[in-house]
C-alpha cells in the first residue's frame, strides 16, 4: 500500500520522480482550458474521498480538480457531517470507506487520526495537513522553487516565524532533497527536535538562528506562514503576534537576503502580519505559483499512490 503520509516517510527517489511527473503534467496542460480533462485519463473509473476536518480552499479545490482532470471522480466529505464526527471510530470509518472508494485524502487535527486511517484502510491514504505536517504543500513548494531557480539541492532556505506544520515538512524536505534550512523564530515556537534530527541525519545543514537579520544572509528563499494556525487556540493569538512580529518578512528583511531570493508562503496569508503586501506582491514572490502547483504536484502524488 503506497500511502503518502509524510515527506520523510517517502523514498527520496520517489519524491524526485513525483516532482518530475508534476512538471511534465503541468507542461502538458499548457494552453488547455481550466478544468478540462487531460489527454491521459489514468484515474478513469476511480473514486477519491476528500475528508476535511478543518477549513480549506487550495487543498480542497486542487485535489478535486486534479482528480477530475485525470478522469476520476471525487466525494468531498466534512468530518463533522460524517459519523466520524459523532463517535464512530477512525478504524471503522477507514474500513467502511475502503469498500467504496479507491483512495482517501484527509485533512485533520491529530496526526494519530491520519495514522489510524492509514493503518485500517485498504486503499492509499494521503495527508492533506495535520497539526504536525503538510507534505503536499512542500511537494508543490519544491516544484515551485525549482521552476524558478533550478535544482534546490545545496540551496539555503530560510524559514522565518512559527515552527509549525508547514515548517516541519520543509525541514523533512531539506533532508530528502538535500538543501540547507535556517529556522529563525522565538525559542518557544521552535520546530520539534525530531524533525531537525531527521534532516541533520540525512546530511542537511539545519541552523537555528534567533536573529532574523543574520538568518537571511545568503538566503535563496525566505518562507513564512501564518502566526496562528488552525489548530492553535485563539487565546494564544496576541501572545503569538507579539512574539512573532520581529520575524515579519518585509522589504527590509528581503533586502538582506540574496537579491534573487524568492519569497514563499503556502497561503492563506494574513497580509501585513507575517509578511507585508509589498513582499507578497513584489517581484520575488512566487506565492500564486505555489498555489497552482498544488494541483500538479498532487496529481503526481495521486498517480504514485495508485500506481497509474
Ligand atoms: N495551503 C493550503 O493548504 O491552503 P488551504 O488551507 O486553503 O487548503
Ligand atoms: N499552518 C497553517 C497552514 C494552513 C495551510 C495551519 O495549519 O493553519
Amino acid at each position: 500500500m503506497k500511502h503518502f503520509l509524510d515527506i520523510h516517510k517517502t523514498d527520496p527517489a520517489d519524491l524526485r520522480a513525483m516532482i518530475d511527473s508534476a512538471r511534465a503534467m503541468k507542461t502538458a496542460r499548457n494552453d488547455r482550458p481550466k478544468g478540462e480533462a487531460d489527454d491521459e485519463q489514468p484515474l478513469a473509473g476511480r473514486m477519491v474521498a476528500l475528508i476535511f476536518e478543518k477549513p480549506s480552499t487550495r487543498t480542497r479545490v486542487s485535489f478535486d480538480v486534479g482528480v477530475r482532470q485525470m478522469g476520476g471522480q471525487t466525494m468531498v466529505l466534512s468530518g463533522s457531517e460524517m459519523q466520524l464526527g459523532h463517535g464512530e471510530t477512525i478504524a471503522d470509518t477507514a474500513r467502511v470507506l475502503s469498500r467504496y472508494v479507491d483512495l482517501i485524502m484527509i485533512r485533520t487535527f491529530e496526526e494519530a487520526t491520519l495514522l489510524e486511517m492509514a493503518e485500517y484502510a485498504d486503499v492509499p491514504v494521503i495527508n492533506g495537513l495535520t497539526n504536525r505536517t503538510h507534505p503536499c504543500q512542500i511537494m508543490a513548494d519544491v516544484m515551485t522553487y525549482e521552476e524558478h531557480r533550478g535544482p534546490i539541492g545545496g540551496k539555503k532556505i530560510v524559514w522565518s516565524g512559527d515552527g509549525n506544520n508547514v515548517c516541519a515538512s520543509w525541514i523533512h524536505a531539506a533532508g530528502q532533497f538535500g538543501f540547507d534550512l535556517t529556522f529563525t523564530g522565538p525559542e518557544t515556537l521552535d520546530p520539534e527536535p525530531v524533525f531537525v534530527d531527521f534532516a541533520r541525519k540525512k546530511g542537511a545543514n539545519i541552523v537555528i538562528e534567533r536573529d532574523p537579520a543574520k538568518a537571511v544572509q545568503g538566503a535563496d528563499a525566505i518562507v513564512t506562514d501564518t502566526w496562528v494556525s488552525m489548530h492553535d487556540p485563539q487565546s494564544a493569538r496576541e501572545r503569538r503576534h507579539n512574539q512573532l512580529r520581529p520575524y515579519q518578512v518585509n522589504e527590509q528583511l528581503m533586502s538582506l537576503a540574496r537579491p534573487d531570493a524568492l519569497f514563499m508562503h503556502c497561503l492563506p496569508a494574513h497580509r501585513d502580519d507575517e509578511a507585508t503586501s509589498a513582499v507578497m506582491d513584489g517581484p520575488n514572490s512566487v506565492i500564486f505559483d505555489e498555489a497552482e502547483n498544488r494541483l500538479h504536484a498532487q496529481k503526481a502524488v495521486l498517480r504514485w499512490c495508485l500506481g497509474v
